[in-house]
């Protein structure tokens, strides 16, 4: 009771605020989703997807809570405050991973947890507490980043980083006390901010980049459908292909980044799921990774090649790109030549991690099938007809194999046999001669065992 007859903040105060913290998040969003491909360390390609996937889930739920405070819907796209809009254009336009990181989670996500908690505490709890409860869950997951972000700076920012940057933090600093903070709950300091990072436009790069640890990002030496699909060959050995296949998908959340970036116009759900998606084909890879490390074998020898991202990211369009990705997951759906096959597989290799690996994989993929139904197959027409038009587009960007190699940007150097023989250790079990002798390339076969149109 003393609570609930303290007052509290009028309805206009609260739209006022969730407005800001819905734009925010919407802000935030882009931002993550915008630096996956050019961001080289891996372990910030995961984060960025994970923390992508919290902003697009409340997203949605703070723009319910603006609709049902008899407010319409639109204001939402539109800016709340010049000074808040620049602050984050100047995080977007963060031109290294230390002065991105420093924007991100020691500016831009502390900003946001402040407002949550401010909302919190200001707003009456029984009047208002489809807020409250919003802004309670954002909180928590807001509070997790920040956590990350904190271990991240720690890791990867220096001091003398930070030296080299402080008029670039004092100018975020300067920009927020101008808005009257995040939220605007404060007095606004009147001081009018220039611009300095995003006095040059932001202009997104759709090119794949990766750190130290993935070398010969173009080699394409190893078909791993080949064997995988090839009943003489033993599960065991599979697992290899299977955790290959997995962690190689680190080139999905990079692609889908540039549908999500390009596409403007949709409904939020739109932007939502495909965010889903991405953070499940970005756990898809540590899943993979989780495998490699399972079995002692050192990922960092394997090429993980980019240049299914880097060929759809550069040469097609985004309708082209969702399309090549439905084709590519609509045709992992029959039951003798997709992810049911590839979880027998895990399966019978008795290695329950491998297992569980495919199972969860499975399960995620029919999830993406649909995402895929939802959204490009009605831009298209058909289904047939959508995975004709991703078909297509896919095998336009499919034919450099033997060009790669003239430039010297690969030999497709066969990995595969010291991986297999670094795996039979761990097992216990003497390498397969047949096996070992494994030779078959992605020069003429592609992924789902079509042939490669030459020219
Ligand atoms: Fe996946
Ligand atoms: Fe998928």
């Amino acid at each position: 009771m003393r609570d609930a007859t303290a007052g509290g903040l009028t309805v206009t105060e609260s739209v006022e605020r969730l407005k800001r913290i819905h734009w925010s998040l919407k802000r935030l969003h882009f931002t993550l989703v915008a630096h996956i491909p050019s961001i080289p360390v891996y372990e910030l390609k995961m984060a960025f997807s994970l923390h992508a996937h919290f902003c697009a889930e409340h997203v949605g739920e703070f723009a319910s809570r603006v609709r049902e405070m008899r407010q319409p819907p639109y204001g939402l796209e539109v800016s709340p405050d010049p000074m808040l809009e620049l602050f984050f254009d100047e995080v977007l336009a963060a031109p290294s991973t230390e002065s991105l990181l420093l924007g991100l989670y020691e500016h831009a996500v502390p900003a946001i947890v402040r407002a949550l908690e401010h909302l919190m505490a200001d707003t009456n709890r029984l009047f208002d507490h489809p807020t409250y409860r919003i802004c309670r869950l954002t909180l928590l997951e807001m509070q997790d980043i920040l956590q990350y972000g904190n271990d991240a700076l720690r890791c990867l920012v220096k001091d003398t980083d930070r030296f080299a940057l402080r008029d670039w933090l004092s100018t975020m600093d300067r920009l927020l006390a101008a808005a009257g903070d995040l939220d605007g709950k404060e007095a606004k300091s009147g001081e009018s901010v220039a611009r300095q990072f995003s006095a040059t436009p932001y202009r997104y790069d759709p090119v794949p980049r990766r750190d130290e640890r993935f070398k010969d990002p173009f080699n394409m030496g190893v078909n791993a459908e080949a064997m995988l699909f090839d009943g003489d060959v033993s599960p065991l050995p599979k697992t290899i292909m299977l955790y290959f296949k997995r962690m190689r998908e680190i080139d999905v959340p990079e692609m889908m980044s540039s549908i999500l970036t390009e596409v403007k116009g949709k409904p939020w759900e739109y932007y939502r799921d495909m965010t889903r998606q991405l953070w499940d084909e970005a756990r898809h890879a540590m899943m993979g990774e989780v495998g490699f490390v399972s079995i002692e074998v050192d990922w960092t020898r394997i090429p993980l090649n980019f240049t299914w991202s880097l060929g759809l990211n550069t040469l097609l369009n985004a309708k082209e790109r969702h399309a090549v990705l439905f084709t590519i997951e609509q045709g992992l759906m029959p039951k003798r030549t997709g992810k049911e096959y590839e979880w027998e597989v895990g399966v019978a290799t008795a290695d329950p991690l491998t297992a569980m690996i495919q199972d969860y994989d499975w399960a995620d993929e029919i999830l993406h099938a649909r995402i895929g139904r939802e959204w490009i197959v009605p831009e298209i027409g058909t289904q047939v007809e959508a995975m004709a038009y991703g078909d297509e587009a896919w095998s336009r960007i499919l034919v450099d194999w033997k060009k790669w190699k003239e430039d010297g940007l690969t030999e497709h150097r066969n990995w595969w046999p010291e991986v297999y023989r670094e795996a039979c250790k761990h097992w216990g079990v003497e390498p397969e001669p047949a096996l070992l002798a494994y030779n078959t390339t992605y020069e003429s076969t592609r992924a789902d065992l079509k042939e490669v149109a030459s020219g």
